[in-house]
């Protein structure tokens, strides 16, 4: 679409006002906002978590995260094999976009979404960095990761799910965009377990996150308990997985 500049800035700051967290400028704003759903703040029974600011991105880097999470360990459980096609749901900065990237590589991808667009320059630069080039980034928005269909072996959302403002509609998102037999893989700080130093609201149960899941026509299909401070748990698209 060619805009004159001060009609896109305009235009720019319209998206901003009305949509916020990764508001793009290619659809007519007509359209999205009509299609909008409204964001909530509690979802069967548990308060929905702040969205940590790409401002505090450092922190994904902590020196001491391997030895709070265990990553390394975490994504050996995946089983990523080469030529598979996975996403890793809102990636922050690539803490473990890369090392997936390099996983299914030569001809497996990895796509990364995330709705903070500070983000996506530092996935530019962290691709360069570790001769990644199996990766797409997608500025997704908070209800929509704009993810091709029926195309993903696996979904991993690190740390994330906890932040949806539009959980059904993500969840429903990430089921078209699962292959039939694909998976979502959560990882979330145990909120069953009061001496992980983590803010109540950014910890999740088994029992709720399967509430959740269950609820929305998800089946679970394997946990692991062995991580320092974190659960994981898989979900397939459907009962008959
Ligand atoms: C605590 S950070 C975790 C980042 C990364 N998974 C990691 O482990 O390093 C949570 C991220 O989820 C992102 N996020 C929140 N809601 C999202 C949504 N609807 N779609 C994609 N990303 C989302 C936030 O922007 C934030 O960067």
């Amino acid at each position: 679409m060619i805009m004159a500049p001060f009609i896109r800035v305009i235009l720019a700051g319209f998206m901003a006002l009305t949509f916020g967290k990764g508001a793009a400028i290619s659809a007519e704003p007509e359209k999205i906002a009509a299609s909008e759903p409204p964001a909530v703040t509690e979802f069967m029974g548990r308060t929905v978590a702040q969205t940590m600011h790409s401002a505090g991105a450092n922190w994904l880097m902590r020196h001491d995260r391997e030895q709070e999470e265990a990553g390394v360990l975490m994504r050996q459980k995946l089983d990523l094999k080469p030529g598979m096609v996975i996403c890793d749901m809102g990636c922050g900065n690539g803490y473990h976009t890369f090392p997936m990237a390099k996983a299914v590589a030569p001809d497996g991808k990895v796509y990364g979404v995330e709705i903070q667009e500070p983000y996506l320059k530092m996935l530019d630069e962290g691709a360069k960095k570790n001769g990644v080039t199996n990766f797409i980034p997608v500025l997704g928005l908070t209800y929509d990761p704009k993810l091709p269909e029926g195309v993903m072996d696996l979904i991993l959302l690190v740390d994330v799910y906890h932040e949806f403002d539009h959980p059904a509609e993500m969840l429903a998102a990430m089921r078209r965009a699962l292959k039939p037999d694909g998976v979502l893989v959560f990882v979330e700080f145990r909120a069953e377990d009061a001496s992980v130093p983590i803010k109540p609201e950014h910890k999740m149960s088994k029992a709720q996150l399967t509430k959740e899941l269950t609820g929305n026509g998800f089946k679970l299909v394997k946990q692991f308990d062995e991580l320092p401070w974190q659960h994981m748990m898989w979900f397939g698209k459907n009962a008959e997985h």
